[in-house]
């Protein structure tokens, strides 16, 4: 495995990403984690990230030199190589001003991570500080026109250091230079695939729940499926699944995903229908917090219920993925603002004592994909757009109403019926209906009319975290706009959300 040390790199994803791809496991620990648990880890090299700081800050976030004793490999990136060169004796200029964009890398000695990349090529920069003076036993490998000292090595030490990303698409080559890295240096086996993850997962899952109960919340999504998928491979009847009907969902959806988690999930499945109290309790809220402050209530106090009944439950099993956990523990992750408050049953394990499973939690969505394909689920629970917990209720604006959620729901089952023929709803991270509370005048026949708008959102994204406005073909949009307004009873027209996310949200509530 890699071990990748955060020093709070807008790219760090990325790098375990590029890793991933080259089916080598790796992980994101943050700079304070000490020599021994590292050595622990076993990895076969490290990857020190980049970052916003400067080494000469006060607070700049450091890592024992310890790390460079192990007689693991390391690369160091951006951040990480000024790091390393500081940490072994070289200095670290502050030049004051920034070097972004696109350089021209001329390879000096193509050895190592340059083996083979050619001798020019074009680099990602993103940095203020520069290398003066290097450390006794390393030497210069590469530059640019700016940067004299863009890549350096101490072969005998087996530690690398770039200035530039590798692990952006920008860096022609940049692939090659981190396989170099994994292969060659570290001597890594392409050995992590989805199929020895889940065998690797399901064994210790077993070990870990014993003859104990486990209790997962299924909402129907890719996440919690493939959760389900999991645990039940692994420890068979002894999980419980609640499914939660909150009255909030799309048209016909509890019924269908009764019918398709049943049929590919041969699980335990307790479905409660809570529709009735959750719009009770919504009744006339229009704040979009209030209502997500509701529908989180209520949520858990109907699971909570349900997973009471459910005798000799230790485990509380949840399909988080590795974005939530690294957002959580990053090292510059500090308080980030509440812009819209998500709905889980965060506080449920303590409440009920219960321990947390959280099988996918060093995943990527798209890995999670994969693995529920390696398990046997079928596209239509792999391939679903993601929905939100508080369902239809942040997707009507102002009050939620019966009449409203009907007309609603009538919207976004032609409005996705059409996205599925045209062959968009794999491609669009999201396309969904929105009913605003504000009626305007049309004409039908030869009558006036006075109905609702209903607003279409359609984006691209590969995380939610930033997502654009999907160009949808006028002639598409069209379409949709005319089938909506002439079936759909009470809406008379139809607009598109062209906003991108910043600095609009996904959802409009
Ligand atoms: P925003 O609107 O913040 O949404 O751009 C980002 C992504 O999160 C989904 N979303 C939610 N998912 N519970 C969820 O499980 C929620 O309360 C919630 N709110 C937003 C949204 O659909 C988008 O994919």
């Amino acid at each position: 495995m890699i071990l990748i040390i955060d020093f709070g790199s807008q790219y760090n994803q990325l790098i375990a990403r590029r890793v991933r791809e080259l089916h080598v496991y790796c992980q994101i620990d943050p700079p304070n984690i000490n020599p021994a648990a590292i050595k622990a880890l076993k990895p076969d090299g490290i990857i020190l990230s980049g970052g916003p700081a400067s080494i000469y800050e006060k607070n700049s976030p450091r890592i024992d030199p310890a790390v460079f004793d192990l007689k693991i490999p390391v690369l160091g990136i951006c951040y990480g190589m000024q790091f390393m060169v500081s940490a072994m004796g070289g200095s670290v200029s502050r030049s004051g001003k920034r070097e972004y964009g696109f350089a021209e890398l001329l390879v000096k000695k193509p050895e190592g991570l340059l083996e083979g990349v050619g001798n020019k090529i074009t680099c990602w920069m993103s940095h203020g500080d520069s290398i003066e003076k290097l450390p006794p036993g390393f030497k210069i490998t590469a530059s640019t026109d700016s940067t004299r000292v863009a890549a350096i090595v101490n072969s005998r030490k087996k530690l690398y250091g770039v200035q530039y990303h590798p692990e952006v698409a920008h860096t022609r080559m940049g692939k090659k230079m981190l396989r170099n890295f994994l292969f060659d240096v570290c001597g890594c086996k392409r050995s992590w695939t989805m199929k020895s993850f889940a065998r690797d997962t399901i064994s210790t899952v077993r070990e870990r729940v014993g003859d104990k109960r486990v209790i997962l919340g299924l909402s129907g999504g890719v996440d919690s499926s493939v959760t389900a998928m999991l645990l039940h491979k692994s420890i068979g009847n002894k999980l419980t699944c609640i499914f939660v009907d909150n009255g909030l969902l799309r048209k016909n959806e509890g019924e269908k995903l009764k019918v398709t988690l049943k049929r590919h999930l041969a699980i335990n499945i307790r479905f409660v229908s809570a529709g009735a109290r959750f719009l009770r309790d919504l009744k006339g809220v229009v704040n979009p917090e209030k209502k997500r402050k509701i529908i989180g209530r209520v949520f858990m106090e109907v699971f909570e219920a349900e997973a009471r009944k459910i005798k000799g439950a230790e485990f509380l099993a949840q399909g988080t993925l590795y974005p939530d956990v690294i957002e959580s523990i990053s090292a510059f992750g500090g308080p980030t603002s509440i812009i819209k408050s998500h709905h889980n049953v965060g506080g449920l394990p303590k409440k009920m004592k219960l321990a947390l499973i959280e099988p996918l939690k060093y995943l990527f969505k798209d890995e999670v994909r994969v693995l529920g394909k390696t398990l046997g689920l079928p596209d239509e629970l792999i391939w679903r757009q993601p929905f939100p917990g508080p369902g239809l209720a942040i997707r009507i604006i102002g009050a939620i109403t019966r009449p409203r959620l009907t007309i609603l729901r009538n919207v976004d089952d032609l409005l996705l019926d059409e996205i599925k023929k045209a062959g968009y709803y794999k491609k669009l991270w999201q396309s969904f209906a929105v009913l605003l509370p504000i009626k305007t005048v049309g004409v039908m026949g030869d009558r006036r009319t006075y109905e609702n708008i209903v607003a279409i959102r359609a984006v691209t994204s590969k995380d939610a975290m930033t997502a654009d406005w999907a160009r949808l073909p006028h002639a598409f949009l069209g379409k949709i706009s005319n089938r909506i307004i002439n079936e759909v009873n009470g809406v008379n027209r139809v607009v598109y959300d062209i906003s991108s996310k910043p600095p609009s949200t996904i959802e409009w509530e």
